[in-house]
């Protein structure tokens, strides 16, 4: 079975992460699959909103070995910047499910997400310092914003994880749910969203979400610094700490 199962039910677009054995840590396959479905649903007229879910650990982020492996090639994945792009360009609003671990990726991929439900066992951590590397996904320029600059860097370079309720409390999360409602409470909240005027919603998003130039060329600043770091030694020793951590 596919790592990434997409799924459509009338206006709704559904995205489900599926590696549940590395807690959807992402590869370049599943970030590929995720690019393609949502480019696809922004050319798809039924589909008015989409929404994202991983079952009970919601992403671990972007796999470390394939961090290992760009860090020797020196870039950052096409499948990775493709997926960046995806989530800067996309026009249709997503709703996403979070249970269990948010890391990385899994946390700054929300910040392109309308409307974020949690599951009360939800964990957001962002440590990309700590691996030698860089926050990412514009989450340099939006999440200062969101939460204002000492709480950002608490999250973003201390690394330090919120938990459901103060994710909520910092503006990440809509509403924070037990593990047995998450899926329900986003589907309703997704079709309340679908149930909308499409147009309107979408003219609103895109002023709500200003320039897409201005996301776009944080992102292209971000890659570009996130290679240099791939590289480094620091970065280098954060992957082979947590690659041998059982053995
Ligand atoms: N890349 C590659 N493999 C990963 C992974 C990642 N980002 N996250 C988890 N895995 C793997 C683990 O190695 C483990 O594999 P194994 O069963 O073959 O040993 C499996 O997924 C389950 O993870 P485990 O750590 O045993 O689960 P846990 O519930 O104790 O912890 C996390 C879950 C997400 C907190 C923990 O796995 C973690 O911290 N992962 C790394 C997250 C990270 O740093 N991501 C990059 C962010 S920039």
């Amino acid at each position: 079975m596919s790592d990434i199962l997409v799924t459509d039910d009338r206006a709704i677009r559904t995205i489900r992460m599926n590696r549940p054995e590395k807690k959807n840590a992402l590869t370049l396959a599943m970030y590929r699959l995720m690019a393609t479905a949502i480019q696809e649903a922004n050319r798809m007229r039924d589909i008015r909103c989409l929404l994202v879910t991983g079952g009970a650990a919601f992403c671990a982020g972007n796999d470390i070995n394939d961090f290992v492996d760009a860090g020797k090639s020196g870039a950052l994945a096409e499948p990775v910047t493709s997926f960046l792009d995806a989530l800067v360009r996309n026009e249709k609003p997503i709703v996403a499910a979070v249970a269990g671990p948010a890391v990385g990726i899994g946390v700054t991929m929300l910040l392109h997400c309308d409307h974020v439900v949690a599951s009360s066992d939800a964990m957001l951590s962002t440590p990309f310092v700590a691996l030698g590397l860089l926050p990412e996904a514009a989450s340099t320029l939006i999440i200062p914003r969101l939460m204002g600059h000492a709480r950002a860097f608490e999250l973003m370079v201390m690394g330090r994880p919120l938990d459901a309720d103060a994710a909520r409390g910092a503006g990440l999360v809509n509403k924070v749910v037990t593990p047995a409602a998450l899926e329900g409470e986003a589907v309703h909240a997704a079709r309340e969203i679908g149930a909308l005027p499409p147009e309107a919603v979408k003219t609103a998003r895109r002023l709500m979400r200003g320039p897409v130039s201005e996301l776009s060329e944080r992102i292209d600043e971000e890659v570009a610094l996130f290679r240099e770091r791939l590289g480094s030694d620091e970065a280098k020793a954060a992957f082979a700490a947590f690659l041998n951590r059982k053995r």
